[in-house]
């Protein structure tokens, strides 16, 4: 399809456009939470409903041990190539509510933005596919085949996707994956993800004595766990924020030169990134920019920590236990499982002999990257180039969608993260929101896309 066509639909439509993804963002489908459970079925089924009246030839919902997997497609002639778009329905929890502005499941538009938990990340950006097939199918311009598959446990780790996807190898058959769930830098800066860190999740558990203590009649003579942990944590990265696990950094790529001072072209405002966050300054790995730091080096953060007396007023205790969940992403090539045990190794290594350590490792995930030099990406430049009028830039980004690595290994296939999200749009904080300048700019690139990626295949 060409553009004026594109931008003329939109353009008639894009009241219902809103109206549409606003009936998918009051369904509070929240993974994490089992109380949520028949929320995340009803948007399944929502979904599912609007991929059939978009021009689907079948759609389905394919039950799991966990929540379910919509699966449609449209064939329109086999000998062309066939997109498969990925994409989840599933959302964070919308805590903290109460520092939410407006009710985190009834979206309202402010200053051209709509907030709601799940408007970026990424109901937002999955009903963007759903509106660019209709577009297509519509005008008859839908130029190759199509598959969906739009999951429901993105943000636990897609454990279940992964099963069905090693199962479902011969209809999941396709020539590249297209997902929108990443960022742009700016609306005038659009950007390719070409890179997304792995992850390492695990939480520990420091034990002391053997039952909560009066703080001054124990405290002097006992090791405190909660004290213990905190000299833990901060050991875990020296005086040059370097993480100080053994053998961390054996498998991290390093970056050349070159390629580092041509990342380095990327505009970066730190004055406007240290203001939107109110931070007075920026904290990286020594002799790594802050963008480095998120994206072509690794990093160690504490996700949360807890124990002791948390409540009103002051309780003299000196605690049993301390817990901490710690996050560390990852870069190529190092591998998951690989970290997780060299953490494990490390803390309990470091454990004065005052205290025991329990480690639990929690969902992870591999680092991954995409070349831009193979059809997918050249259609995906060139989508963007016709829609935003600049050339995009190709940049790595911090987060992680773990699924996509085991597309690559299980289905031979490559991802074109064509995401239009913000970095500040808020995703997994009170207040998420996506620009409706973005939601219809998504609409109109995909289209774009399929254009492109027909004739370069
Ligand atoms: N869409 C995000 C990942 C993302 C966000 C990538 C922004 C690039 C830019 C995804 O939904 C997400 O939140 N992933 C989790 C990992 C998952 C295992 C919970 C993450 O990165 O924390
Ligand atoms: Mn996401
Ligand atoms: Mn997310």
């Amino acid at each position: 399809m060409n553009r004026p066509e594109i931008l003329s639909y939109i353009d008639a439509n894009k009241d219902r456009f809103l109206e549409e993804l606003f009936e998918l963002l009051r369904i509070p489908s929240v993974s994490a939470d089992p109380a949520f459970k028949d929320d995340v079925q009803r948007c399944a089924l929502v979904v599912k409903e609007s991929l059939l009246k978009a021009g689907a030839d079948m759609a389905e919902i394919h039950q799991t041990a966990g929540h379910p997997i919509v699966y449609a497609e449209r064939t329109i002639d086999p000998s062309k190539p066939t997109v498969l778009v990925y994409g989840h329905y599933d959302v964070q929890p919308a805590d903290p509510v109460d520092l939410w502005d407006s009710p985190p499941f009834e979206p309202v538009v402010k200053d051209g933005k709509i907030y709601a938990r799940g408007a970026c990340d990424d109901k937002g950006q999955m009903y963007m596919h759903v509106k660019a097939f209709e577009i297509m199918e519509r005008s008859g311009g839908l130029p190759c085949n199509v598959k969906f598959m739009i999951e429901g446990e993105e943000e636990v780790g897609s454990s279940n996707l992964a099963i069905w996807v090693k199962e479902n190898k011969e209809k999941l058959k396709a020539d590249v994956i297209l997902v929108s769930d990443t960022s742009i830098i700016a609306n005038d800066v659009p950007s390719i993800t070409v890179g997304l860190r792995g992850l390492s999740y695990v939480e520990v558990e420091v034990t002391g004595p053997n039952k909560d203590l009066h703080s001054g009649v124990y405290g002097g003579g006992v090791a405190n766990p909660v004290n213990v942990l905190c000299e833990m944590i901060a050991s875990l990265q020296d005086e040059n924020h370097h993480i100080t696990i053994e053998g961390f950094y054996d498998d991290v790529e390093e970056v050349s030169a070159e390629d580092r001072a041509e990342m380095a072209k990327a505009p970066f405002d730190i004055e406007a990134y240290r203001k939107g966050l109110g931070v007075a300054s920026t904290r990286s790995e020594s002799g790594y920019s802050p963008s480095e730091g998120t994206s072509i080096r690794p990093s160690l953060d504490v996700n949360g920590i807890w124990g002791g007396y948390i409540g009103q007023g002051a309780k003299t205790v000196l605690p049993s236990k301390a817990y901490a969940k710690i996050s560390m992403r990852l870069v190529p090539y190092q591998d998951p499982n690989d970290i997780t045990r060299k953490f494990e190794s490390h803390f309990k290594k470091i454990a004065p002999p005052s205290v025991k350590i329990k480690v639990t490792p929690h969902h992870g995930g591999e680092p991954i990257v995409i070349p831009t030099n193979f059809p997918g990406y050249v259609a995906a430049s060139k989508a963007m180039e016709e829609s935003f009028g600049t050339r995009p830039i190709p940049e790595r980004s911090g987060g992680s969608i773990p699924i996509i690595a085991l597309f690559e290994k299980e289905l031979g296939l490559k991802s074109i993260l064509l995401g239009f999200g913000l970095n500040s749009d808020d995703i997994h904080s009170p207040n998420e929101h996506y620009g409706i300048f973005n939601y219809l700019k998504g609409i109109e690139t995909i289209p774009l896309f399929y254009k492109h990626f027909t004739a370069e295949s």
